[in-house]
């Protein structure tokens, strides 16, 4: 698939094929496209915490209401940061941590890599959700400074995901001035 087919027609896919598993090698083929995201510093901050435990993956809803479709995935990917590890700043004047950024890259690559396999997903928040972060981390027990921020099912898509009309809007486009 041409990268920028592929840009276009990666759609959220939340209705999988029951049937199919997601091979491990392929599951880590995805990851390495999302361990090539950019990041802040080249820091690379991002871990990849491994669902594919039918009854954890249907229990994600009780974190996240939205992700009641993953009962029914192959597999599900937390992706997480350490924010220990991100480009960050503790001054006094300012704090800023580049953890969420970094790992939003990584997700959209691993968006992307799964769909040139065939593989369908769907990026579901976490950060910047208290309760969420909080909930994950007490689910799976992770460490404080482990900060999940995607939460990305994934399994083979039940149909062919229904493409948007053209979604280009020459007005979001400011050349040289507001
Ligand atoms: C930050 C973020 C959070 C999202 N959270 C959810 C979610 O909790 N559940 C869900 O089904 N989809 C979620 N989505 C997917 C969006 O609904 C989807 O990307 C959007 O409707 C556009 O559709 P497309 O991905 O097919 O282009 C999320 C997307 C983003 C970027």
């Amino acid at each position: 698939m041409d990268l920028f087919e592929g840009i276009l027609t990666r759609r959220s896919v939340r209705q999988f094929d029951t049937t199919k598993k997601i091979s491990q090698s392929d599951l880590e083929d995805i990851i390495r496209a999302a361990q090539y995201a950019p990041s802040a510093h080249n820091k690379q901050p991002w871990e990849f915490f491994v669902i594919t435990d039918k009854e954890q993956m249907t229990a994600l809803r009780h974190v996240q209401p939205w992700t009641s479709f993953a009962k029914d995935a192959s597999a599900v990917i937390l992706v997480c940061g350490n924010t220990d590890e991100a480009f960050s700043r503790h001054k006094e004047d300012e704090t800023w941590n580049y953890s969420d950024i970094d790992c939003s890259l990584a997700s959209e690559n691993l968006l992307l890599a799964a769909h040139a396999k065939g593989i369908g997903a769907c990026f579901c928040g976490a950060a910047p959700m208290p309760k969420v972060i909080a909930g994950l981390q007490e689910m799976f027990s992770l460490p404080k400074n482990i900060r999940p921020l995607s939460i990305v099912i994934l399994g083979y898509p039940k149909d062919e995901p229904k493409q948007p009309t053209d979604r280009f809007k020459p007005e979001k486009i400011h050349w040289n001035k507001w």
